[in-house]
């Protein structure tokens, strides 16, 4: 009796010090972390239909054959729209979350999710989609900035040397998630019976603990730590890179048919009023914007959203008619990974490489692998990223 109490003493003890404590991201041996994206799954359309749970299938399978393909990605990063949460009942909204990590469980990999539009509607909780994740002990995602406006996907991870045990050294990499919200807020409606537009930019409650909570890192390890943004909703600057730089495809190789692309802000009137008609872009996401390129050592910002979109940019000049200029961050959308939500363009997942030599000179590696195996969009997004010439991604469709 008295041993059975103290195993059970013991493991509940593991067990809270693992929820204080997770296992640290550390890099591999090698001196490499793989990060693979995945985005714009949309599971969970039309349960009521065939074809709503014949795409969830598909989705599936394309997780288990990008996954197969890569030898072991470190961190699989889950960028926003996992459900189509307009389609889905309010009795088991969430439950697709099971569906989407099996794969990653089955593998034992940790992942991290930012949300997306789809993931906040009168019938999902995106609090209650966290929840759900957290039952996993390989899902890292958090939400560390209280208050309903802040969204619920903002927070950071430290990424180690590999063979550390404890991490009291610093953090080689910081890898920052953002929740551009966005849909609607639920199980709410107005006084006139219609439901609740949730703001679709990065909020400025959160842009200030970004600039906070990097200058406290900065400050206790006194250095800069290099650092990956994700985050659902691309930015303004993507936006003006494609349609008054323009994106080359031997220079920034990727699938370009969303043009112009859908960015922060967009059907938002400067004064926070939602109206899709009148205004197409409200500048509600400049705060954020300024702190990706004023922040220093951010290597590269990933999204989603834009599903016709597949490439990478280099911000590192004035773009015509943008008042914040870049500082050379590179700006990348991944690929449409779930057979849900529009288009035919083939599906797969960006792959993202980090290596403790190649982040000295600020550095990384970067490819899209498709669900049929192959690779496309090689590209090293080192100084001269924009100038250097790659072959063009071919601009393949696949169907249901
Ligand atoms: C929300 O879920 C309820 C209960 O399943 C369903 O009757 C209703 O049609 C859904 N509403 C929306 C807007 O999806
Ligand atoms: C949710 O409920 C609907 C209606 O009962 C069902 O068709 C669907 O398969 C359920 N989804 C999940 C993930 O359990
Ligand atoms: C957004 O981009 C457009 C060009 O597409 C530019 O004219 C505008 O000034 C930009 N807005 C901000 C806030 O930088
Ligand atoms: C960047 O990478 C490309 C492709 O590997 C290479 O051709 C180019 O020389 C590199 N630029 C620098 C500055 O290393």
């Amino acid at each position: 009796m008295r041993y059975t109490l103290v195993a059970v003493g013991v493991t509940l003890l593991a067990h809270s010090a693992y929820a204080i404590f997770p296992t640290p991201l550390k890099f591999s041996k090698d001196g490499t972390f793989q990060i693979s994206i995945f985005e714009d799954l949309h599971f969970g359309e039309n349960a009521w239909e065939s074809w709503g749970p014949a795409q969830d299938t598909k989705s599936v399978a394309v997780l288990n054959s990008v996954l197969d393909a890569e030898s072991r990605p470190n961190l699989v990063v889950l960028n926003g729209d996992l459900i189509t949460g307009e389609n889905t009942f309010l009795e088991n909204s969430t439950a697709y979350i099971d569906r989407i990590v099996a794969p990653l469980v089955a593998r034992g990999l940790p992942w991290a999710s930012t949300y997306g539009n789809h993931d906040s509607q009168f019938n999902l909780s995106s609090t209650a989609l966290l929840a759900r994740e957290n039952r996993y002990r390989n899902s890292l995602t958090r939400s560390m900035v209280p208050g309903r406006e802040a969204g619920v996907t903002n927070y950071y991870l430290p990424v180690y040397e590999s063979g550390i045990r404890w991490p009291w050294s610093a953090p080689k990499l910081l890898l920052w998630f953002f929740d551009s919200r966005g849909g609607g807020y639920f199980q709410e409606r107005d006084g006139d019976g219609n439901e609740v537009p949730r703001p679709n930019w990065v909020d400025e409650s959160v842009v200030r603990w970004f600039r906070r909570t990097n200058n406290a890192l900065t400050a206790r390890w006194r250095r800069t730590i290099p650092s990956l943004v994700f985050v659902h909703i691309p930015t303004n600057a993507s936006r003006a890179a494609q349609t008054e730089d323009g994106i080359g495809q031997y220079t920034e190789p990727g699938i370009n048919d969303d043009y112009a692309l859908a960015q922060q802000g967009e059907g938002w009137c400067e004064d926070g009023t939602n109206n899709n008609e009148k205004c197409p872009y409200g500048g509600q996401d400049t705060a954020f914007m300024e702190a990706l390129v004023e922040i220093p050592g951010i290597l590269g910002v990933f999204s989603g959203h834009d599903h016709g979109d597949t490439w990478c940019y280099k911000w590192d000049t004035q773009i015509p008619g943008m008042s914040i200029k870049g500082n050379g961050v590179n700006l990348c959308f991944g690929q449409h990974s779930g057979y849900g939500g529009y288009g035919n363009w083939i599906r797969g997942a960006r792959q993202v490489l980090v290596s403790e030599d190649a982040l000295k000179r600020g550095e990384l590696d970067t490819w899209i692998r498709l669900e049929d195996g192959a690779v496309v969009g090689t590209v090293e997004l080192n100084a001269t990223y924009g100038e250097d010439l790659y072959p063009a991604t071919p601009n393949d469709k696949t169907y249901l």
